[in-house]
Order: structure tokens, then C-alpha cells, then sequence
């Protein structure tokens, strides 16, 4: 972990660049070249290890990106990838090997629960998927051959809080590498490092690009991993285009005032939803009722730009509700400036059976909200809207 100059605001803005610098640009330009040029060929040796050899290698714009990223997260260094998931992928094949094992929580992204459940094993490498919130398990889990403990901080869709400090003490005792997917939380709400997390992930195609329009990811940590991540990254060529580093870039300027923005709208709409006669539960951090809103408050500066809620009513109801909305576009995806609404159960839990859905509580009336920027009292203004189509279950009852 790293010590820390700025506010985060100021990071946000100035993290990457030079502040020294006089007479350059002052918006990092776009190295959009495939390969560089260099005087000579003892030039050419030295340039191989820098970011000016061949952009699948590294790239002057993506390598400004890696700065800013590693200095918002306090570790040491960062790697952007062409997206979320081959930032998870290139990770796990570059630190595990045939016959390693992995503990990772049910609650994960889809897609990192195939990696691990469907292509791992095929390379020899096992996965235990564990209770998210039962350490006791993931302990039991742990096997002398265990060589990662992989995590996600607030999950999806149903909000659950990991404990990271918990998470890096077992890592430590049992000398495991420990890596948390902070996607939801980003660096403005919580810096995993600082509980002693090795290896910090993110699609950064939701809150660092912030926009809706750039697909990409991130990971950033220990030195020493991150040489061994960049190796297998210009090995499996899932290094970023510079172009889409340029918009990370910019996206992350306005990183800590977005997701400001995003708490608060959140919690205001959170709220709202907690008190409305046709909501049945609400599952945000910060929350009240939320059941580890303790932990989130200690563990997050804020609780994030997503929530979920069950309408009261049935499946059918929770489809017409997202289908009414407005100011919700319905749309998968998450952490953008455009509020998005999504039915869990048929798109990012549509693969998951049932039986397990049900375990994870993830229902056929739940509802995903990512909360955008605009105005609160407008989105909340669009949801009493979109609730008043939820039948009215209970009157029914007594009429029949
Ligand atoms: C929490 C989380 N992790 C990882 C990913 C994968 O990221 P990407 O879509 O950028 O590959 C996603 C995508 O939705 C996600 O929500």
C-alpha cells in the first residue's frame, strides 16, 4: 500500500500526470500508434520494457490511465485490459498453475463463476465456491494446494458486504494471494488495499469510465504480481486500445464527484423504496436495514450507485414495473451518468439455476437499479410512476 498526497477529489483530477511538466498538453494525448520508432538498435533493446515498444506491450496513454488508477487505489501499480473480464482471466492464468486451488465466494460475477467453474478446471485448476459472508467456510475451504482467494465487495445484484479485512487476515495466515472485484465500490467508497487486499479488480467499463460507452478493465496491486500479470497480458494480447485509455482517462477525472453523486442519489432513492407500500425488501449498504450496514459504514465512505428491491407482487409485476420507467432505461450494465434498470433473473442470473438463484436471494421480483446523476427527486418521481402498475396484491386476495 501506498501513502496518499491528495484528496480524492484532486486525484481524480490530477492522479497520472506530471505535475512538473511545462509547455506539454495539458489532456494526455492519444498514443494511437501501433508500434515506435527508435534510433538504433541498442535503442531498441533498451525500448523493449518500456511502453514505447508495441502497444499490445504497453502504450504512453494507457500507462498515464495505469497511474492515476494506481495512485486512487494506494498500491503500487496498475494494468488496464481490454475489458472486466480479461482483466479477471489474464490475472488468474498468470498466478495459478495445473494442480493450484482457488476459494471463491458464490456471489461473483457471472462470468468470473464460469471462468472459474467451466475453463479452470479444464487447466487443472479447481475451484471451492464458498458462502460469501461465512468466513468459518472459507476457511474449511482452504486446502494446502490453495493458492488464491478471490472476492467481490458489494456483490451483485443483492448488495452483500465482504469483510476485506477479515478476507486479507486469512490470505496472510494461510499465505494465499487474496483479490476482491471492487467494481461496485470503486476507490471513492473503499480502497481494499488499505485492509491488506493484494490484488484489486474492476470492470472499469462501469464507474472509471463512468460513461455507458467504453468497455474495459483494471487491475492494480503488488508490484511483484503486477510484473507477472503484464507478462501473461502481452502474452494473451488483452492489453487496452489507447483510444479507449484516452476515455478512461477522462472518465476518471470526474470519477470522485460522479460517485458522490451516485451515493447520494442512491441512498435518497433507497430510502424512498424502503417506505412504498409495494416494495417488499430493500438491499443497499447503507441502509438501515441493511445487515451488515455496520461493516459498510466502517468499511465504505459511501454506499454506492447500485441497490436492488423486490416489488410486492409477482415476477410478471417486476417486469412491468422496469418497462414502465422512464428515467431508468432498461439496460444491463452499471455505473454509468444514465440510470439503468434490469431484471436480475433474466439477464446477468438468467444461466444460474433456480434452486441456486433462490440461495443467492435473487428472485423473480427483484429489481436492479443503477442510479445515475440526475436529479433525485425526478428518478424517485419515475419510480412512484412505475410501482403504481405492481397489482394490488393483497386487496385481490380479499376480493376472491
Ligand atoms: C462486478 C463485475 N465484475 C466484472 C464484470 C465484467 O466486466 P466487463 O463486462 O467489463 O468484462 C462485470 C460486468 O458486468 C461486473 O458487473
Amino acid at each position: 500500500m501506498t501513502s496518499r498526497k491528495h484528496h480524492f477529489e484532486t486525484q481524480s483530477v490530477r492522479a497520472g500526470s506530471d505535475l512538473s511538466k511545462k509547455n506539454g498538453p495539458l489532456a494526455t494525448p492519444i498514443y494511437q500508434t501501433s508500434t515506435f520508432e527508435v534510433t538504433d538498435n541498442d535503442e531498441q533493446l533498451r525500448a523493449t520494457h518500456t511502453d514505447r515498444f508495441y502497444t499490445r506491450y504497453g502504450n504512453p496513454t494507457n500507462t498515464v490511465a495505469e497511474k492515476a488508477i494506481a495512485e486512487l487505489e494506494s498500491v503500487d501499480a496498475g494494468l488496464v485490459f481490454s475489458s472486466g473480464m480479461s482483466a479477471i482471466t489474464a490475472t488468474a492464468l498468470a498466478l495459478l498453475k495445473a494442480g493450484d486451488h482457488v476459494v471463491a465466494q458464490r456471489d461473483i460475477y457471472g462470468g468470473a463463476t464460469k471462468f472459474f467453474s467451466s475453463v479452470l478446471p479444464r487447466f487443472g485448476v479447481e475451484t471451492t465456491f464458498v458462502n460469501t459472508i461465512d468466513y468459518d467456510q472459507h476457511t474449511r475451504a482452504i486446502r494446502p494446494n490453495t493458492k488464491l482467494i478471490y472476492v467481490e465487495s458489494p456483490t451483485n445484484p443483492t448488495l452483500r458486504v465482504v469483510d476485506l479485512h477479515r478476507i486479507a487476515g486469512i490470505a496472510r495466515k494461510h499465505n494465499l494471494i487474496s483479490m476482491v472485484d471492487s467494481t461496485f465500490a470503486t476507490p471513492i467508497n473503499t480502497r481494499p488495499a488499505e485492509f491488506g487486499i493484494d490484488l484489486v479488480m474492476h470492470s472499469g467499463t462501469k464507474y472509471f469510465a463512468g460513461h455507458g460507452d467504453l468497455i474495459c478493465g483494471i487491475v492494480c496491486g503488488r508490484q511483484d504480481l503486477i510484473d507477472q500479470i503484464h507478462e501473461a497480458r502481452t502474452t494473451f494480447g488483452c492489453n487496452m486500445d489507447p483510444h479507449g485509455a484516452f476515455l478512461l482517462l477522462r472518465g476518471i477525472k470526474t470519477l470522485a464527484v460522479r460517485v458522490q453523486r451516485h451515493n447520494q442519489n442512491t441512498l435518497r432513492v433507497a430510502e424512498f423504496l424502503s417506505q412504498h407500500p409495494k416494495v417488499r425488501a430493500v438491499n443497499y449498504p447503507f441502509l438501515n436495514s441493511h445487515p451488515q450496514r455496520a461493516l459498510a459504514i466502517q468499511q465504505m465512505h459511501g454506499g454506492g450507485g447500485v441497490l436492488s428491491f423486490e416489488v410486492d407482487g409477482t415476477g410478471e409485476d417486476a417486469r412491468r414495473v422496469a418497462e414502465s420507467l422512464s428515467l431508468f432505461t432498461l439496460a444491463p450494465s452499471l455505473g454509468g451518468v444514465d440510470s439503468l434498470v434490469t431484471i436480475p433473473v433474466l439477464t446477468s442470473h438468467a444461466m444460474i439455476s433456480a434452486e441456486h438463484r433462490q440461495k443467492m436471494g435473487v428472485t423473480d421480483q427483484l429489481i436492479r437499479l443503477s442510479v445515475g446523476i440526475e436529479n433525485a427527486d425526478d428518478l424517485i418521481a419515475d419510480l412512484e410512476r412505475g410501482l403504481a402498475v405492481v397489482s394490488p396484491v393483497r386487496e385481490h386476495a380479499h376480493v376472491s
